[in-house]
């Protein structure tokens, strides 16, 4: 992936005069003070308190923020492991259990804990869904499925899902979500320890691969609305792969049901990848969008922060729609969330599955911002932070079941600490492309960037450029700071510098590792000889995350 060179020679000047490494400073946005998205060069940033922020985050498992009393010690294992925010469930029950009536104390629970340990939260609604069922909607809703009717299968068998079929499901939801968030704005408008909502939680049918309820099937045969027809038409020659080819097979017909558009529904082949027709998927992803938008609409009328929703993927064991929640937020189906919710900021992926970097370049699709909200929190799930942080300009990541993996010297608190150092420099370079990172787990995996004027190739770590790996993993980012100046952490990692210009060599002029305090960069060791590779290689040992800044230069 190749990126511009660095470009401003203003603050390079600046900082190679002040003959030091500091951080960079941005002057606080002052037209818009609540949490918001906003496009900096290169990257969408999450802006909180009007400066870019990076989540150095981790999900609590669902049932933990039910309970103010079983949070207690929790919170002080994630101020250990560095995090700098909590994603914590808020469920429809608990805040609404009777009709009408609210009940928030949990919610202000959660804030003025996550204030006590400087965090910030996003929080999750659990609202009409939770991974595709309905399991946290009030006892009011749930037994009154005449007013609040169920998706049914093939057989006609009722699902534990509320039918996206349903205003009067829909609106009761918007209702509730509206007055958290009047409440949140109340409560929170002024300090902004919520910075974001994750609207319902991996929404979509599971269990078919569509409603099959009386109304479903009434709208399966009708025609798509207009409102997904002209949106397909106004942005054909932008449409994703995916419902672009479906889109065509069945002749980029401008009107006609939903199977006259997208062709007969299959199941997928033994490759799920290769869809041939995936229209119930399309059919649900509407649905289920349309829905969701209006819930996020109604929150956002009351308090308008950045709101995503979240997938369930499509994977090996569940590679078939209804095995995972059909019409959730998937990557095949972007084109259709975008065209349903415009009100739902980012769509995001739960991302525990082995091909990570393709998922975060799917997810990367259409200007999305990437969000990882859950993910793995073992050592090796960990370190894709550097790669997303470095590749896509991730605005943070959230390994799942925090309070079991939040240890003071778990991979995480390591990783999050370092980042934690660097993130005035990780926020900058992302904006002006100047930024990038790995995560190898094979010996000869390489990733190549152009930063600053120079070809780069990221690499295990080896004795001597070719000699045996070192390193089993290797993992890191590198930031272009100046002309010939890069800062970089890594851990097992090896980068490698080269021109485009022949003849011309590389070398480097110095190498130091160090420490940020307050934002100010302190020199440790001078790096050469073996450390260096004796000047063929910058290298990064596999013990620990090491910081280092390096100068080069070129000759013939
Ligand atoms: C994905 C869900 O979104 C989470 O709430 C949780 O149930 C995890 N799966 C469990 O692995």
């Amino acid at each position: 992936m190749s990126k511009v060179n660095y470009c401003n020679p203003v603050i390079i000047a600046a900082l190679v005069l002040a003959g030091t490494l500091s951080a960079p400073a941005y002057s606080a946005d002052q037209d818009n003070t609540i949490p918001h998205l906003s496009k900096q060069g290169a990257a969408t940033q999450l802006m909180v308190d009007g400066k870019p922020f990076l989540m150095l985050a981790g999900e609590l498992h669902n049932s933990s923020s039910s309970s103010t009393e079983y949070m207690k010690p929790i919170w002080p294992k994630l101020a250990d492991a560095n995090l700098n925010t909590v994603l914590a469930v808020v469920t429809w029950d608990l805040i609404e259990p009777q009709e009408g009536k609210f009940d928030f104390s949990l919610v202000d629970d959660l804030i003025k804990d996550a204030r006590r340990y400087n965090m910030r939260l996003v929080l999750l609604w659990f609202g009409s869904w939770k991974n595709g069922v309905s399991t946290y909607v009030p006892v009011w809703v749930k037994t009154d499925f005449t007013r609040f009717p169920r998706a049914r299968d093939a057989k006609d068998k009722a699902l534990e899902i509320l039918s996206t079929f349903s205003d009067a499901s829909r609106d009761a939801d918007a209702k509730a979500f509206a007055a958290l968030m009047r409440h949140i704005k109340e409560v929170d408008g002024q300090q902004h320890t919520v910075i974001m909502m994750q609207v319902e939680n991996e929404s979509g049918v599971l269990g078919d691969s569509r409603d099959r309820c009386k109304a479903a099937n009434e709208a399966y045969n009708k025609p798509v609305p207009k409102e997904l027809m002209d949106y397909l038409q106004k942005h054909k020659d932008t449409l994703l792969p995916e419902i672009h080819n479906a889109w065509q097979a069945g002749g980029f017909k401008t009107s006609g049901t939903w199977e006259e558009v997208f062709g007969v529904n299959k199941p997928h082949e033994k490759d799920w990848r290769n869809r041939s027709s995936f229209t119930d998927e399309i059919f649900m992803a509407w649905q289920y969008s349309r829905y969701i938008g209006r819930v996020a609409e109604a929150g956002k009328a009351e308090y308008p922060i950045p709101m995503y929703v979240n997938a369930w993927l499509d994977q090996e064991g569940c590679p078939q729609p209804g095995e995972f929640p059909s019409g959730g937020p998937l990557a095949e189906v972007m084109d259709i969330w975008k065209a349903g919710a415009a009100q739902i900021d980012m769509l995001c992926p739960d991302l525990y599955v082995p091909d990570f970097e393709a998922r975060c370049e799917w997810y990367s699709r259409l200007g999305n911002p990437l969000f990882i909200p859950e993910t793995r929190g073992d050592p090796n799930g960990v370190i894709n932070i550097f790669y997303a942080i470095g590749q896509h300009n991730l605005m943070g990541f959230s390994p799942f079941g925090i309070e079991r993996i939040a240890e003071p010297n778990s991979e995480l608190a390591k990783c999050y600490s370092v980042l934690s150092k660097l993130t005035p420099f990780i926020l900058e370079g992302q904006a002006k492309g100047t930024i990038t990172g790995a995560m190898l787990d094979g010996p000869n995996q390489v990733e190549k960037a152009q930063l600053g004027g120079y070809n780069l190739e990221l690499r295990i770590l080896r004795r001597w450029v070719s000699g045996p790996p070192e390193s089993s993993v290797a993992a890191g980012i590198v930031i272009a700071t100046g002309p010939d100046e890069f800062l970089a952490v890594g851990k097992g990692l090896m980068i490698l510098f080269s021109t485009s210009t022949p003849d011309e060599i590389v070398g480097f002029a110095t190498v130091e590792e160090g420490i940020f305090i307050d934002g100010k960069w302190m020199p440790g060791r001078r790096l050469n000889g073996d450390e260096i590779i004796s000047g063929r290689g910058w290298r990064f040992p596999g013990g620990g995350y090491s910081i280092q800044k390096v100068k080069l230069y070129r000759y013939h």
